[in-house]
């Protein structure tokens, strides 16, 4: 009979042999992170990406993920875990709106957030992702900048570069964004020893309410570094039992029972298994021009993230 444990055995044993790296964004369930071999948010997966030996790469989150693996590493085979895990967010401008807005805007600098599509990077001069956002905007020459898709991250950017205009346009993450004010103010009630840690695409409102804001790997490192022991997590609930694994003896809350990203939560380790099976997954294939240009915009994160 199968069991989690001998099905991770199998993957550890095919990655191998197969050379494939496996890649797996923080939201993923606790017993894909055990068989990857590099956890964490956005920006620390493009870097891994960058760096990688391996023949294939295995991406274990949603495609806009898979889609800057395979920008990064053009000759690798790179394969997104399950072909239906998209990001909501990364859909909600098209390339026909941004063309529309950069002429409302000329002259703008145009910012985009990692989780959009890589058609959409194409038209745009940076990527940001939520830990490298504040700096990368800070280095920027121009002062106007034009910050898609997600609002809740831009306002958060632009409260901390006030040197900037930000012009941000209305999008943003279903998951993070249905968090409410009251949700938060009820929480702190609840638990009023707990520090309040949350993901910048929250409402502006709720992220002011934190004692922390930042990516997923910020919430996690600032929750195992510190001294205080219990916490209220404002971010995809899988964080929570990845900090319960991480830091056994200090108490994790949820801000909202509704945070939860169904695309991330498509793959299961049976999908990652089938992968380095060699026969699940999807592989990323890209047109050649759009690879290139969004390069681009992927590379100036890159550059100025450092
Ligand atoms: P991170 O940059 O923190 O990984 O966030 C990505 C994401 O999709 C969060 O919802
Ligand atoms: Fe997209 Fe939100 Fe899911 Fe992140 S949590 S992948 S932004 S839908």
């Amino acid at each position: 009979m199968n069991t989690t444990r001998t099905i991770q055995d199998e993957i550890l044993k095919l990655k191998k042999e197969h050379d494939i790296l496996i890649l797996a964004h923080a939201y993923q369930s606790q017993d894909i992170l055990e068989v990857a071999d590099y956890t964490g948010d956005s920006y620390g997966l493009s870097l891994k990406a960058q760096s990688a030996s391996q023949k294939t790469i295995l991406m274990c989150g949603v495609r806009f993920m898979a889609e800057t693996v395979k920008i990064l590493s053009p000759h690798k085979k790179v394969l997104l875990s399950h072909p239906q895990a998209g990001c909501p967010m990364a859909e909600q401008i098209s390339i026909q709106e941004l063309a529309a807005l950069k002429q409302t805007y000329p002259g703008y600098t145009v910012a985009a957030y990692i989780n959009t599509t890589s058609e959409l990077k194409t038209l745009c001069d940076v990527c940001v992702t939520s830990s490298s956002a504040v700096k990368i905007i800070q280095k920027l020459d121009n002062k106007n900048i034009l910050f898609i898709p997600d609002c809740n991250l831009g306002a958060w950017v632009a409260k901390q570069v006030p040197e900037k205009n930000i012009q941000l346009v209305k999008g943003g993450c279903p998951a993070h964004a249905s968090i409410s004010v009251s949700q938060a103010k009820q929480a702190k009630l609840l638990h009023p020893d707990a520090k309040l840690l949350v993901h910048p695409e929250c409402l502006p409102e709720v992220s002011s309410l934190a004692d922390y804001a930042g990516s997923t790997t910020g919430i996690i490192d600032y929750a195992k570094n510190s001294t205080d022991s219990a916490f209220i997590i404002g971010t995809e609930n899988s964080i929570i039992e990845h900090l319960q694994f991480a830091c056994p003896d200090k108490q994790f809350y949820p801000l909202s029972p509704d945070c939860i990203c169904s695309n991330m939560k498509l793959t299961t380790l049976i999908d990652v298994w089938h992968c380095v099976q060699g026969s699940g997954g999807e592989e990323i294939v890209l047109p050649a021009d759009v690879m290139e240009h969004a390069r681009r915009c992927i590379d100036t994160m890159l550059a100025l993230g450092a």
